[in-house]
């Protein structure tokens, strides 16, 4: 049986992924698609809803990403998010202003009684980002929501079902935001929330099974939730006719390479090939302090260890990729802004020989990939292990990187985790990790003076890692991680913690 769908229409947001993710939350499937797609295409999907993201565009200029306005006559309930709420009203006859002030972050805002607010709050935080706003309504629609600034925050006609909302419910930022998501599935979409994780793992599995027949597949392994996932998944499919290689560039945390080969091959019985390439990369990375340049470099040589030992293995029918639905978002694939490039999106393709590429992690969050891994039995220190780029240290040794500091990254590392385990801390903290920063000031240890490096810790707490909260981590704790550090690791003598969020910062320095 086929799953109800959702159709998220992308004008190219930033948290535009988030809002799928948010509906699948609801157990509603959900899928992406780009505001180019044709109403015959939408026709066809037959979708229940229908939601219009935010995105940089202003409305009013000529180049303005727009849809076709027969779009509202399909009787399909649709909700508007920020950008996605001034196009309906600019498509319906209403108009669109510049605001004296842009409208940015946490803001006040009163909620009428409505189907779509039904159960929120009247007064609550929505988080905004905006310079336009609806400032007349189309015919046949009520203006649902205010807020100081902005005399319009949301707007709906029932009886069309078209409803549109100024702030973001997507982000965890607006409190009442996943209310409001669910009453638009379950109250105005008659959403029946029949998508659930066990079965898309079924599914996928079944899928590869059929794709793959009796072929040869080759997977780059990293030890990574992501990869070991979609390597599981293949390995259930298809078994044996699935080879694993494990890049180990040497800038891997502590213990790690040794780890990740004992799991793959020895719990999971897996075909794994372990390279050891640490002088490769340390010497293509030497001087090199650009944060873009270093996952460049990373990626090319990565590409050149994998094409090597592809070669070995000769001619394979598929190649696996771990690739997850930020890691697409993140490196510009959509409209949106390319804020880092996530070096194990594309890259491989063009340099190894084989028929096709499959990717069953792409439409998944994070969260999301955890929740398949458990399904798949793969143990749980495993699944809940924290996200580790795939440039590994070599984009928290802030500037050009050496053998020598990344081992005293490791150690402090290693610490900094340890502590937080025991602690008790490790699934409360989504992300935790230290920086090795290139800053180094004057400190006292016994009669000495000092002269060494700066060690930044960071901890964030977030479900989907493209909005994200630095972990109030107790005082004591970052107390005797900070004593741990400079008694035990060499050339440090400050200790920092980050108390930035995403936005602004980013969760990595780099
Ligand atoms: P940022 O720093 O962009 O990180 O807030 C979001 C998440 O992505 C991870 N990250 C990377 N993962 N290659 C990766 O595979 C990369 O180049 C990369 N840069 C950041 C980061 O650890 C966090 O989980």
């Amino acid at each position: 049986m086929k799953n109800q769908l959702v159709l998220v229409l992308d004008f190219g947001g930033q948290y535009n992924q988030l809002i799928a993710r948010r509906v699948r939350e609801h157990n509603v499937y959900c899928e992406m698609v780009p505001y180019t797609i044709s109403l015959d295409n939408i026709k066809k999907k037959n979708p229940v809803g229908i939601i219009f993201t935010g995105g940089p565009a202003a409305v009013t200029n000529n180049d303005a990403p727009l849809y076709d306005k027969k779009i509202f006559e399909l009787g399909i309930p649709i909700l508007g998010i920020c950008y996605g709420m001034q196009l309906m009203s600019h498509l319906l006859g209403g108009s669109v202003k510049k605001a004296e002030q842009r409208e940015y972050g946490k803001v006040n805002v009163e909620l009428s009684k409505n189907t779509l607010f039904n159960d929120c709050e009247k007064e609550t935080t929505c988080w905004m980002s905006h310079t336009y706003y609806v400032n007349n309504n189309p015919s046949g629609f009520n203006t649902t929501a205010t807020s100081e600034n902005c005399p319009n925050c949301a707007f709906e006609n029932v009886e069309k079902k078209l409803y549109g909302v100024q702030f973001h419910p997507e982000v965890n930022h607006t409190p009442e935001g996943q209310k409001i998501l669910k009453n638009f599935l379950y109250n105005i979409c008659n959403a029946t929330g029949d998508w659930i994780m066990s079965s898309y793992v079924d599914e996928t599995i079944l899928k590869i099974k059929q794709k793959i027949g009796n072929k040869k597949v080759l997977c780059a392994l990293s030890g990574g939730v992501d990869s070991s996932v979609a390597a599981v998944m293949i390995h259930k499919a298809v078994g044996d006719q699935l080879t694993c290689v494990f890049v180990d560039h040497g800038l891997l945390r502590k213990d790690e390479g040794d780890q990740v080969e004992k799991v793959f091959s020895e719990v999971f019985d897996m075909n794994i090939i372990r390279v050891n390439c640490e002088e490769q990369f340390l010497s293509a990375l030497a001087n090199v302090s650009d944060p873009e340049t270093k996952r460049k470099i990373i990626g090319e040589e990565f590409i050149r260890v994998f094409e090597r030992e592809a070669k070995k293995i000769g001619k394979v029918d598929f190649l696996v990729q771990g690739t997850i639905y930020p890691d697409v978002i993140e490196s510009g694939a959509g409209d949106a802004a390319t804020i880092k490039s996530h070096h194990n999106v594309g890259g491989l393709p063009d340099y190894v020989d084989f028929e096709e590429i499959i990717e069953p992690l792409r439409n998944l969050f994070k969260d999301e990939v955890r929740k398949a891994g458990l399904e798949l039995d793969i143990p749980e220190e495993l699944v809940w292990r924290q996200p580790f780029p795939g440039p590994g240290l070599a984009i928290r040794v802030i500037g050009a990187i050496s053998k020598d500091k990344l081992d005293i990254l490791r150690e402090a590392d290693w610490i900094f985790r340890e502590e937080i385990r025991k602690a008790g801390w490790d699934r409360k903290v989504n992300q935790y990790f230290a920086v090795l920063t290139p800053m180094r000031s004057v400190g006292v240890m016994g009669d000495e003076r000092t002269y060494d490096y700066t060690m930044a810790l960071r901890g964030v707490t977030t479900t989907d890692f493209m909005t994200a909260d630095w972990a109030r981590l107790p005082y004591d704790l970052l107390e005797k991680v900070s004593n741990r550090i400079i008694n035990e690791v060499g050339h440090i003598n400050r200790i920092v913690y980050d108390i930035t969020s995403k936005p602004p910062a980013t969760i990595e320095w780099e």
